[in-house]
């Protein structure tokens, strides 16, 4: 039997908070061997590029993803929320960071200006806080204690040499190319780095292909996976003055444990549309 859910069921069953919990545990199961996660396969055809991400776990668990690093990595001090670019993942970012942690202040930047003033515009009456936009990722950067890197970008936009003691970055919005990056390799070496899967940035992430073919750092640098600080495993943050860096991927489990969590809702509250495709 396959479960078709339109948009408005997605939006009515799924509560950010919960997404939130779900990816958390997905990344603790993956952490103990719980559940796991193949470096993905890429096929290029022209400019296109192709990324199977695939997934297994055992406990039924599964983007949130970043919510979940900054609860982990960010000081508990952290005030102001910086966001480079200002597309969807920007708005769903500062929704889903707010969930898990007190700012007082969001400051953006994004290549549009219009489009940057609109989404302060309803980030300021969605989150009841402080909305700015201004000059550059520059001065994001030095205005945020935590800062989400959201664009598509090919080359770095942010430099490691404006991070403050105590920042910790989310690098997200680089689409899986090794040749994409946001971050450049100072400010990949300057942090202690956890990434959502090592294999997967190995394989996908400029951020670690260029920093490593640079001869800046080694593999190692990329080593630590966010399962294995929420499961207790290995430290996080370890001094309140260390830049620590997020460099998201983005993995199929974590679309996996959002999925779980979608069809045990839709299940319980008997919403969606059965399609038996054997018939
Ligand atoms: N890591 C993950 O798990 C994950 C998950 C989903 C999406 N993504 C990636 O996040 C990125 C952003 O997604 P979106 O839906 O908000 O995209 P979008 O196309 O709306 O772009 C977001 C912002 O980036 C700006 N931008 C585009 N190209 C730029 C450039 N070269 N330099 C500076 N700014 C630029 C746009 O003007 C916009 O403000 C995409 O690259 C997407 O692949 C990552």
């Amino acid at each position: 039997m396959t479960l078709i859910l339109n948009r408005s069921d997605v939006l009515a069953l799924l509560r950010v908070e919960d997404v939130i919990a779900a990816v958390e545990q997905a990344h603790i199961d993956l952490a103990h061997g719980r559940a796991a996660l193949p470096a993905p396969a890429s096929a290029i055809l022209g400019d296109a590029t192709f990324v199977a991400m695939t997934a297994v776990s055992e406990p039924a668990g599964l983007a949130a993803a970043t919510a979940v690093a900054t609860r982990a990595l960010a000081r508990p001090d952290a005030r102001v929320l910086g966001l480079i670019g200002a597309g969807p993942l920007a708005e769903a970012h500062a929704h889903a960071l707010s969930a898990v942690h007190p700012f007082d202040a969001v400051v953006l930047w994004g290549r549009t200006p219009a489009r940057s003033a609109e989404l302060a515009a309803r980030l300021q009456k969605d989150l009841g806080c402080e909305v700015r936009v201004l000059a550059g990722p520059r001065e994001v950067t030095l205005a945020s204690d935590v800062l989400c890197t959201l664009t598509p970008s090919k080359d770095p936009l942010v430099k490691g040499d404006w991070f403050l003691p105590g920042l910790h970055v989310n690098a997200v919005g680089a689409p899986p190319r090794p040749d994409h990056r946001e971050i450049d390799t100072a400010g990949v070496a300057r942090a202690r780095v956890v990434v959502d899967s090592y294999a997967t940035t190995m394989h996908e992430s400029g951020e670690a292909v260029l920093a490593v073919a640079e001869g800046a750092v080694t593999g190692e640098h990329f080593r630590l996976e966010l399962g294995e600080v929420l499961a207790g495993l290995e430290a996080g943050r370890q001094t309140p003055q260390q830049i620590t860096l997020f460099n998201s991927v983005g993995v199929g489990l974590q679309d996996l444990a959002t999925a779980r969590l979608l069809i045990d809702q839709a299940v319980r509250r008997g919403l969606g549309t059965r399609v038996d495709l054997a018939a």
